[in-house]
């Protein structure tokens, strides 16, 4: 017996997944889709090919939690396995990105809306935090009647804001917020992301739009989703794939070092498919330095993705960036998920994988060099505001002070990158040529020449939403 699955697209219909008696899945589009504007993702390119289980299995698996409890929950409730076929096929109405799946029978339903919305009190949503944060990771991420899914690890709702108000979406109804409690086995870490998030931005970095809240006494991360915008009151979906769907990996090989996308191969698919492709891998660059420098060992594929909203296609603003400074090291990875010009371990680049890694992305080594200074020289005054006033309180001194002292937490890891670029100009200068060559393409004062050069990427226009070039 065939299995069939309806797949669309921004609430069209574009193509079946076919499953056969051995589990097998391919997929291929319509033919009246085929001239269409908008794959799924950049590795299930449009035409009349018919994709192999690997290839939509690993985009599909890409929508799915990554905890497999909440799989095994999923699979229980509506008696089937947890393949992803069968998972989406019940809980695929609602996914990252415009990318919805139904039954053939339920097709008709989910076109005309299939779906709405309950209001929820503050009370409630605390409830459900604290339920998802005292279970860990045998929780339920859902409600009997909603039929969402998100990629991930950590415990997480969706929630839709509509005025002043929070909703639970129920059947095909979008969401447009983020909901996480943290990670319950590191404390207040929902409190270290918002910070990590608000400093990015306060380093000039386009991040999505973050909060920390308190829902009767339960405090959370609440994340703008940057696939959903609002146009008369209507909430629509914007296409998004992370970077291992968009290179066709399984969520399995999310970290370059289990054999995933590494940050060339990363860089390369933006210049291939971002339509402001230098802007975009200037904008990736920035990330896994910030990543770097900040100590956050989590910013792997799946924590980068490409937004496609009509014909521009952009790296979405930044989302789940947490520095791992705050904990023990046992508690905590002390390495960046990609490699920095082949280091890995917070601490140990020196200038010349620096410059490597300028080489890898396709940049102008010495305003990368440049915009690592200035990212240094701001970082720690970034996160200490970001803690002690976005945060606030004893709570906010807690935390900086995890944050910033100690030796190789954040100030003396950024003191120790620029007596290291220093080091390495001096060493340079007194050689002779290297710094006469650098100065011709790099005018003296690196820092003033990079935040001009930044400046001048400003917001683009991304169909109606828009998507801040760094600053
Ligand atoms: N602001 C956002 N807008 C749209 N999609 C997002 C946003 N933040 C996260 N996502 C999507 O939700 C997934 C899970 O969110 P994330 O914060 O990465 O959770 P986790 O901490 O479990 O990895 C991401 O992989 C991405 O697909
Ligand atoms: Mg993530």
């Amino acid at each position: 017996m065939t299995d069939h699955l309806v797949v669309l697209l921004g609430g069209r219909r574009v193509g079946l997944v076919e499953r056969d008696r051995n589990d097998s899945m391919s997929f291929s589009y319509d033919p009246e889709y085929r001239t269409a504007a908008l794959s799924l993702s950049p590795a299930l390119p449009l035409g009349d090919r018919r994709f192999a289980d690997r290839d939509i299995r690993a985009f599909m698996e890409g929508l799915l939690p990554d905890d497999p409890q909440v799989r095994l929950l999923w699979a229980s409730k509506f008696g089937v396995t947890d393949d992803a076929f069968d998972l989406l096929t019940h809980m695929g109405q609602e996914c990252a990105g415009a990318v919805q799946f139904a039954r053939e029978e339920d097709l008709a339903e989910l076109i005309a809306g299939g779906g709405d919305y309950r209001r929820v009190d503050p009370k409630h949503i605390g409830a459900r935090l604290k339920a998802l944060r005292e279970a860990a990771t045998h929780s339920r991420w859902t409600l009997p009647d909603e039929h969402w899914s998100l990629p991930g690890a950590q415990p997480k709702f969706t929630l839709a804001r509509i005025g002043d108000a929070w909703y639970e979406a129920h059947g095909a109804a979008a969401t447009t917020h983020i909901i996480k409690p943290g990670i319950s086995l590191m404390r207040h870490q929902a409190a270290v992301e918002f910070a990590t998030m608000r400093a990015a931005k306060r380093l000039g970095l386009s991040v999505a739009e973050v909060d920390f809240d308190d829902f009767n006494g339960e405090g959370a991360i609440v994340v703008r989703r940057f696939d959903r915008i609002v146009v008369d009151g209507e909430i629509r979906r914007i296409h998004q794939v992370d970077m291992c769907q968009a290179l066709g990996q399984p969520p399995s090989r999310k970290y370059e070092r289990d054999g995933g996308p590494t940050g060339k191969q990363i860089a390369d698919l933006l210049r291939s498919q971002s339509t402001r492709p230098d802007a975009d891998v200037r904008r990736f660059s920035n990330a896994l330095l910030f990543n770097y420098l900040s100590g956050s060992s989590d910013g792997h594929a799946k924590n980068f993705s490409l937004l496609i909203a009509g014909s521009q296609v952009r790296l979405s603003p930044l989302y789940d960036l947490a520095t791992g400074l705050p904990y023990e090291a046992r508690d905590a990875p002390n390495y960046s998920a990609f490699a920095i010009g082949g280091v890995r371990n917070f601490g140990e680049a020196y200038p010349k994988h620096w410059r490597q890694h300028a080489a890898e992305m396709g940049l102008d080594a010495d305003e990368r060099i440049a915009f690592i200074v200035d990212l240094a020289a701001r970082m720690p005054d970034a996160f200490r505001d970001s803690m002690l006033s976005d945060i606030g309180g004893d709570l906010g001194k807690l935390l900086w002070r995890r944050t910033s002292e100690r030796p190789g937490r954040l100030v003396s890891h950024c003191k120790s990158v620029e007596q290291r670029i220093g080091e390495s100009r001096a060493g340079q200068g007194s050689a002779g040529g290297a710094s006469k060559a650098r100065g011709k393409s790099t005018p003296a004062s690196n820092r003033t020449s990079f935040k001009a050069r930044e400046r001048g990427e400003s917001a683009v226009s991304l169909g109606e939403p828009d998507i801040e070039g760094d600053r």
